[in-house]
């Protein structure tokens, strides 16, 4: 039978099955998928036709190729490569690795070339490639190193047969990354690489709904742009293959990875700790980032994909939207009676219902009619208008023509299928074409439309939506042909199960390269052109929120987590999609606050406001047929709880545009998971009920119906009760120092026109504040332990006041605000 069977597997050469000892000494923590199909029961037949090792585990059977112990996995020896040889060069080394025996999946490419970068002291890149073909790469711009890293905190060490890399961190020999444990795959479209985890303690890997802190329980997270709901265990609407990861030992020391690879892929945790990358294309170019903190791996990985953009300073205000208001008047009443409760609203949007027929570009003519005067009403009073546009392009002719398909057209901006002809699928408007944003030609057809459409409707930035792209027919219209590309030999664990589903053909031909490569940037590179054309128009920072998103999207806009419903547990989990995506480099994110599907209700939707207040961008967004749930939709005492959240969200811009500016500057969170603040502390790692702004604001909001009270955990250190500080909103500032225990206290402000940059900005960082054209005019200190008898500000007396029941000292003095 052996014999027989290791004979009708061709493809895969003559080695002998395993022996059952060899596969009993494998623990089930460390079994290694060798058969992660879905929709294949598993027999020892099938198990055995690829030489793999079958044994029926302890636990129930897993659901097919995921969520369990593998029955099939490999056994140790598995052919792999073997390193031939290693050369020395400018910035490490590169090799040749070989393979002699053919995998079951067709195309392997037997001779690969490996290249060690060692680009600087704490980041090593890695890439595996084929030699003699050049494949597809991200077309994202990362930096390139010129000389090698002096003093590397990372040494690598290589192993020949099989071929594997071990990274470890030089100070502590903590081993970071041993690939030798699973045998390496590199076929045309299966390319598998698998790597011990230093621990249990990992983050990232986005976009998934789930706790912050990954389950490493047989957990295969599935990587594809994807327009649904956000659930669990399914591709959501980005793609971030990047995770940061805690150390072995609890030492607070923290590293990154992160694969630049824009396939459909499968990466898989399981209680090794281990992780399987898996991906169905593109090549193996990897970063390795040292640390040695949390927030230095975060920088180190920025600095790879770029920092995010400065947001203009409105974007941090309060944000009301829904699909439905049904009209520009009603629009305009909710806005009109928001100022009636003197409820801050700096910005007011809407969805696709102001469109004509939901075409791009237009204003439905009488519901809409009054949209116009509606924006300039709301920039008379300061506020701004943002709108929704989607990246369907109707594609039937409406009466009266329709620029923007006639002109893309013309100038051939639309995607097309293999033989040449537009592809067309359905969205909103009824059949769509898509533009392809990854040709120069499509960006400059897209501000011609923005610039077109803002000389009708002065908007001052952009909602992009349904860019996966979302399309409600699978592939296209006329379907998608039978190719490789369309039925790759293996397909990752995508919703739907195929890659077209809910999108375009794989097949389908874009500029760069196939959307098989390059689906999960459509969004990214929507947001570019849009962020470029709202910059070009109105010659300041773009403001962009877009829904699908990928490793350096933070250039170019903010998030939101998608279509959640009014449920307490989608509150809890934004929370986890709020952190993960400051670790993105996407600090401008948040949940639709109250839900967007199904009907809120009052204490969620007050509980929600008070939680969102604290999301780095919050908007209020509803689904259309739902009863409105603006503020004032609600009774006195909800609406005046939700305006009081707003008002020290408010009160609390200048702290919060300080953190953008870290962001954009160094790469910094601006929501931060407490571990950031508290590495050594174990007891942070799974926290995501809490979170920091910055360094020293920690929010813990009640999350669950019926209770006034909240369970927080406090790590060490001297924490004051917000809530007691007297705050004020608007100019002049009040300055608020909680001084640690040894009496000192430091901060740091950054202003300037709030739109453009260009007037002049000020930064402090001291134990006193320096401000140089803002007003300070009062000042508390916390923590002041003993009444003084004179305080002087700049060696002149100012007036004082003491609470010694809050161990607070005021200070009043307009020499506060000098240099
Ligand atoms: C999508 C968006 C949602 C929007 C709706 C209508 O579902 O995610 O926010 O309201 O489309 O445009």
């Amino acid at each position: 039978g052996r014999t027989q069977r290791r004979q009708s597997a061709p493809c895969y050469g003559s080695r002998a099955l395993p022996e059952p000892q060899a596969c009993g000494v494998v623990p089930e923590a460390w079994r290694f998928d060798c058969y992660p199909e879905r929709g294949v029961v598993v027999t020892r037949e099938l198990c055995e036709a690829r030489n793999c090792c079958f044994i029926p585990a302890s636990s129930s059977p897993p659901a097919p190729g995921r969520n369990g112990v593998p029955w099939c996995f490999y056994p140790p020896g598995f052919p792999s490569y073997s390193l031939v040889s290693v050369n020395a060069t400018d910035l490490g080394q590169t090799g040749t690795l070989v393979k002699t025996v053919k995998t079951y999946y067709p195309k392997d490419i037997l001779t690969l070339q490996l290249e060690l970068l060692y680009e600087t002291d704490n980041r090593l890149r890695v890439r595996i490639t084929d030699p003699s073909e050049s494949r597809f790469e991200v077309p994202i711009a990362v930096p390139k190193a010129t000389e090698k890293a002096s003093s590397p905190a990372y040494s690598v060490e290589l192993s020949n047969e099989p071929f594997g890399i071990i990274v470890k961190r030089t100070s502590t020999g903590a081993v970071l990354l041993n690939t030798t444990v699973a045998p390496l795959f590199y076929c045309d479209q299966f390319l598998q690489l698998s790597s011990s985890l230093s621990s249990q303690y990992i983050y990232g890997l986005g976009e998934h709904r789930s706790s912050f802190l990954h389950d490493i329980h047989w957990n295969t997270l599935t990587m594809w742009a994807r327009d649904v709901a956000p659930t669990e265990l399914t591709n959501l609407y980005g793609v971030h293959p990047f995770y940061l990861a805690m150390d072995e030992g609890g030492t607070g020391t923290a590293h990154g990875f992160f694969l630049l690879n824009s396939n459909a892929m499968d990466v898989v945790l399981q209680p090794g700790p281990a992780i399987t990358w898996r991906t169905i294309g593109g090549i193996l170019d990897f970063y390795v980032f040292l640390g040695p903190d949390p927030a230095s791996v975060i920088g180190q990985y920025l600095e790879v994909v770029g920092y995010p953009a400065m947001p203009v300073y409105w974007a941090l205000g309060y944000h009301l939207c829904r699909w439905g208001y049904g009209s520009s008047n009603a629009t305009w009443d909710v806005v009109k009676n928001m100022r009636n409760y003197r409820i801050p609203q700096d910005v007011q949007w809407n969805d696709i219902d102001y469109m004509d027929r939901s075409l791009d570009f237009t204003f439905d003519p009488t519901a809409f009619s009054t949209l116009p005067d509606m924006v300039k009403d709301l920039h008379s009073h300061g506020q701004r208008y943002v709108m929704i546009l989607d990246p369907g392009i109707s594609s039937v002719q409406p009466e009266g023509g329709y620029w923007p398909y006639d002109e893309g057209l013309r100038r051939g901006v639309f995607i097309n299928h293999t033989d040449g002809s537009t592809l067309i699928g359905k969205v909103w408007p009824g059949l769509t074409s898509f533009p392809d944003f990854s040709d120069d030609v499509t960006h400059e057809w897209w501000y011609d439309n923005l610039k077109r459409f803002h000389d009708k409707v002065p908007f001052d930035g952009l909602w992009i939506d349904m860019n996966e792209p979302s399309s409600f027919v699978d592939g296209s219209t006329v379907g998608c042909p039978d190719t490789e590309l369309e039925n790759p030999p293996y397909t990752p664990g995508i919703l739907g199960g195929l890659l077209r589903a809910k999108t375009l053909c794989a097949s389908a031909v874009q500029k760069t390269s196939s959307h098989y490569n390059m689906h999960s940037l459509y969004g990214l590179l929507e947001a570019k052109a849009s962020a470029r054309a709202l910059k070009r128009m109105l010659g300041k920072r773009a403001f962009v929120i877009s829904r699908s998103t990928f490793p350096s999207q933070g250039q170019y806009s903010g998030h939101w987590l998608g279509d959640n419903r009014s449920h307490w547990k989608d509150m809890y989990t934004s929370i986890a999609g709020m952190l993960t995506f400051n670790l993105l480099g996407v600090p401008l994110v948040g949940a639709d606050v109250c839900g967007f599907s199904e009907q809120t209700e009052e204490e969620l939707c007050v509980r929600w406001t008070q939680l969102g207040a604290f999301y780095p961008f919050t908007r209020n967004h509803n689904s259309i047929d739902q009863k409105p749930q603006d503020p004032p939709a609600f009774s006195p005492a909800a609406c005046s709880a939700m305006k009081q959240s707003l008002l020290l969200r408010s009160s609390l811009f200048p702290l919060l545009y300080t953190l953008f500016h870290r962001a954009h500057t160094h790469g910094h969170t601006v929501a931060r998971p407490l571990l950031f603040e508290f590495p050594k502390d174990v007891r942070t790692y799974g926290i995501d009920r809490q979170f920091l702004w910055g360094k020293s604001l920690m929010v813990t909001p009640v999350l669950d119906p019926g209770v006034d009270y909240v369970v927080g955990y406090f790590p060490q250190g001297l924490w004051y009760d917000y809530y007691t500080v007297r705050t004020h909103s608007g100019q002049p500032l009040h300055l608020v120092s909680s001084l640690s225990e040894d009496g000192s206290a430091g901060g740091e402000l950054f202003w300037d026109d709030g739109e453009t940059g260009s007037i002049n900005t000020i930064t402090f960082t001291s134990s006193l504040p320096i401000a140089s054209y803002i007003t300070v005019e009062t000042a508390s200190f916390y923590g002041v332990k003993v009444e003084p008898t004179r305080v002087m500000v700049n060696s002149h007396d100012a007036a004082f006041t003491y609470r010694a029941n809050q161990v607070r000292l005021g200070v009043r003095s307009q020499r506060l605000s000098v240099f």
